[in-house]
């Protein structure tokens, strides 16, 4: 590995390493009540007073949806080989049941097929965090029913793409959806209601087996996974080691350990059950959300330094939403997948940062860097990484902090949608050239 201070270098990963991009349906396409699409609860959740910043929807978003062949375009010139997207459930599947909407399928279609052509390969995530509220209004996730009504969803979008489509990821961090959804009320549908969180947990996980094993039973031939945003919790002292232990629980292994070893972590069933809190498990259900995984995304932002009783400490560099700043995290995390799971392949489906624009998008060229070499790192010790995609194209809806944080490798001029390149982005494009 290159550890020079323009290190990394894209030479030090192998050929097959996959190098990407990502972004999600909600985040950037707009069109909201266009060609049959119906209201998610994100929809629903920014017009609730308060919910969201500044008041800000996706009614409009980047306007992906009539300028995907521009923003293609903009794909290609970075010269990254896959393009991380997700599906719009509503626009596929207004109400969340019932047959597919062909002309929101005819959309990703298009894309596909536009991506194919500037040789780009698509990589689908079907679950973005944007139920359909008809689903919502049924229950939401914390029923057991959406998780059967999801693997339907994505069959319909496999059905229509698989011919194409070679990598399949279920669902987006499912952390974000049953906690800041359903407990902390951050996030759409803004409940507040551990239990149903908990119980959202498993059905989330129960809904990524079911979909995963009926896609495999069609093709054998694709690969199948799921992207887990993982935030390793380090205790600041000793004393607060038992903090940590709770945050790696609900945080980290009450997602691996169904998915990877067949069932959920004893202290966190141990913790669930002091609260009173029964996991919704049915006898065959292990073995579902522990179908066979070809990929294990992982979503990298930052490391959390974790006291007991109080809040995690922020301290040192942070970006503008003030995440600390903490690649090695990246390493130490990768590293122990290796350690304390079986086999797996991995792959960054995201990395990246809010950053305010200015100093030539120093910041995160330097984080970006930073993240890859902590990468490279890891590989040097054995990890099995794949890929890394950047958080993200475009500037765009960052769910309730709406349009001010700024992830993108391109800014969007607010009023006329207009797409500019940043530094980083061609940064990005030429360590890719290197
Ligand atoms: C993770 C989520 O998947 C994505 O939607 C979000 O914009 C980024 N983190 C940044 O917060």
């Amino acid at each position: 590995m290159t550890t020079d201070a323009a290190g990394p270098s894209a030479a030090d990963f192998p050929g097959s390493f996959r190098w990407g991009v990502a972004t999600s349906a909600y985040q950037i396409e707009g069109a909201a009540a266009q060609h049959g699409r119906t209201p998610s609860i994100w929809d629903t959740f920014c017009r609730v007073p308060g919910a969201v910043a500044g008041g800000d929807t996706g009614d409009v978003a980047c306007d992906h949806y009539h300028r995907m062949p521009e923003d293609v375009a903009l794909i290609a010139g970075l010269g990254v080989d896959t393009y991380r997207f997700s599906v719009s459930w509503p626009r596929v599947q207004p109400h969340g049941r019932g047959p597919a909407n062909e002309r929101g399928l005819d959309f990703y279609d298009r894309l596909v097929d536009a991506l194919l052509s500037a040789g780009v390969d698509p990589w689908v995530t079907l679950y973005h965090w944007d139920l359909p509220q008809a689903l919502e209004d049924a229950g939401g996730w914390p029923e057991r029913d959406t998780a059967h009504r999801f693997a339907d969803y994505a069959m319909l979008v496999f059905d229509r793409l698989h011919d194409r489509v070679t990598s399949w990821t279920t669902l987006n961090e499912p952390w974000c959806v049953a906690n800041y959804g359903y407990a902390d009320g951050v996030h759409a549908p803004g409940r507040r209601n551990r239990e149903a969180a908990m119980h959202a947990v498993h059905h989330l996980l129960l809904a990524h087996g079911e979909a995963v094993t009926r896609m495999r039973a069609a093709r054998a031939d694709r690969a199948y996974g799921i992207t887990l945003n993982l935030t390793p919790a380090v205790p600041r002292t000793p004393a607060d080691r038992e903090a940590a232990r709770r945050a790696d629980g609900f945080g980290i292994r009450m997602y691996l350990d169904p998915l990877l070893l067949g069932r959920y972590p004893e202290d966190v069933r141990a913790d669930l059950e002091r609260e009173g809190i029964e996991p919704p498990v049915r006898a065959d259900d292990p073995e579902v959300i522990a179908a066979p995984l070809d990929v294990l995304g992982v979503n990298y932002y930052f490391t959390e330094t974790v006291r007991s009783g109080a809040a995690p400490v922020r301290e040192g560099a942070t970006t503008a939403l003030g995440w600390p700043i903490t690649p090695a995290g990246l390493t130490d995390l990768l590293v122990r997948l290796h350690h304390d799971y079986p086999p797996v392949p991995i792959v960054i489906t995201e990395n990246g940062g809010a950053f305010a624009p200015g100093q030539d998008d120093h910041d995160r060229i330097g984080f970006l860097r930073e993240h890859i070499r902590a990468v490279a790192a890891a590989r040097a010790r054995g990890v099995d990484v794949r890929g890394y995609f950047v958080w993200t194209l475009l500037d765009n809806f960052e769910w309730a902090h709406g349009y001010a944080p700024a992830f993108g490798l391109v800014s969007v001029d607010r009023a006329t949608l207009r797409r500019t390149p940043k530094r980083s982005a061609l940064w990005y494009r030429d360590f890719l050239k290197g």
